[in-house]
């Protein structure tokens, strides 16, 4: 019997209490009990996103509803700003060219944060551009976006839209979508939310619902505003995804009784606390500068193979965490902290971390990187 732990930057163990919630007898949708449960779990979602803005919820996975920004809220040939600094970013490119849109590509080097005074000189020249899309984590390189600044940028500006891909942001680090004007932000089940993948949850400013007015790009299945005409009736457009509502609406309970503030505080911790635990490995972060709280990524001691590592420890060791991917396939790992996890998850995945590169014959001082964990852990107690 081995006993397994999901490390990974989703998606995410699920709290027992939500499992046994979703496992319940299915209900119809098209009644007011679960009318009831879809209403109470879209005005729950508010609280997560701060926003006072309706919260969509879509049966998707998120790139759905990213792709729903695109295709409610532009037009083809529309000029969008994309930042492209990780496979996410690239997403957000790519899904903007299949709609025929004139997609402007910024690259920032994998592991760094787009700089906003270049954000600023792009936008300045070019009043053309009618939305930047960014990751507030850019989940392939553990990098966060400076969301904030990028919404000092957008907010001002009425023909500009500033599409937050919250995928790995939302619930885990402070992303005040209206106090900064974030005009539309996306997240997905998987991640923070601590459910199983599929339901895609999207909120728009005022500003994004009026250019969702101007759209002329087709769309049928993610139609924004007749979703949000169906919410006004505590129901969606389609068959809702039941058994993810139902859990939604408990995980947001959980989420209200720790305290917005405090989740995010939880998050922090145990992001500081496993970097400081790569530090002490002698592992160089593969985002130094502004790292995410969402996951953690180090890159492996040369000489050995990332992807043999990351396979030992999930199929010896019972732990999974995540590799990389294109140029960083086999070069780094990711442990996530986001969601459902809290000081022991932090412990488990450093000590097999530890253990793993020993095994592969990297000189390591078991214990190393978990005391230092350990060191910043304790402050919550
Ligand atoms: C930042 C980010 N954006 C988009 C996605 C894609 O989401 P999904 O796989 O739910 O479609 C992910 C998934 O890991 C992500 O981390």
């Amino acid at each position: 019997m081995k006993k397994k732990y999901l490390l990974a930057p989703g998606p995410t163990p699920v709290p027992e209490h939500v499992a046994l919630e979703m496992a319940y007898p299915m209900v119809h949708h098209r009644t007011p009990q679960f009318s009831q449960i879809f209403a109470e779990a879209a005005e729950g979602a508010k609280y997560v996103f701060e926003t006072q803005q309706d919260v969509l919820l879509l049966a998707s996975t998120g790139t759905g509803g990213m792709e729903g920004c695109v295709t409610n809220l532009f037009s083809p040939g529309d000029k969008l700003l994309v930042i492209n600094g990780g496979k996410f970013g690239e997403r957000w490119g790519k899904i903007g060219q299949a709609y025929g849109m004139n997609v402007v590509w910024h690259n920032v080097e994998w592991g760094k944060a787009a700089d906003p005074q270049e954000v600023k000189k792009i936008l300045d020249g070019d009043k053309d551009i009618r939305g930047v899309l960014v990751q507030a984590s850019e989940t392939s390189t553990t990098a966060a976006h400076p969301i904030k600044e990028l919404s000092e940028l957008t907010r001002g500006r009425e023909d500009v839209l500033l599409i937050v891909d919250g995928i790995t942001g939302v619930g885990v680090f402070p992303l005040p979508m209206d106090e900064w004007g974030i005009d539309a932000m996306v997240t997905g089940s998987q991640k923070a939310l601590a459910l199983p993948p599929g339901l895609a949850l999207v909120a728009l400013s005022g500003k994004a619902w009026r250019a969702a007015d101007k759209s002329k790009c087709p769309r049928f299945y993610f139609d924004f505003k007749k979703e949000r005409k169906n919410l006004a009736d505590k129901t969606s457009a389609y068959t809702p995804a039941v058994s993810l509502v139902i859990g939604l609406r408990a995980v947001l309970k959980d989420i209200k009784a720790e305290g917005l503030a405090n989740v995010h505080k939880r998050h922090n911790r145990l992001a500081r606390a496993t970097r400081a635990a790569g530090k002490a490995l002698g592992l160089k972060s593969i985002a130094p500068d502004a790292p995410a709280d969402s996951a953690t990524g180090l890159f492996v001691p040369e000489g050995i193979d990332g992807g043999k590592l990351v396979k030992f420890i999930r199929d010896d060791l019972g732990v999974t965490l995540a590799g990389g991917q294109d140029h960083w396939k086999g070069k780094i790992v990711r442990i996530a902290h986001l969601g459902y996890f809290d000081t022991f998850d932090i412990v488990i995945a450093i000590s097999a971390l530890e253990m793993a590169l020993k095994k592969f014959g990297h000189k390591v001082e078991l214990g190393k990187g978990v005391s230092a964990a350990q060191e910043i852990l304790m402050e919550a107690y």
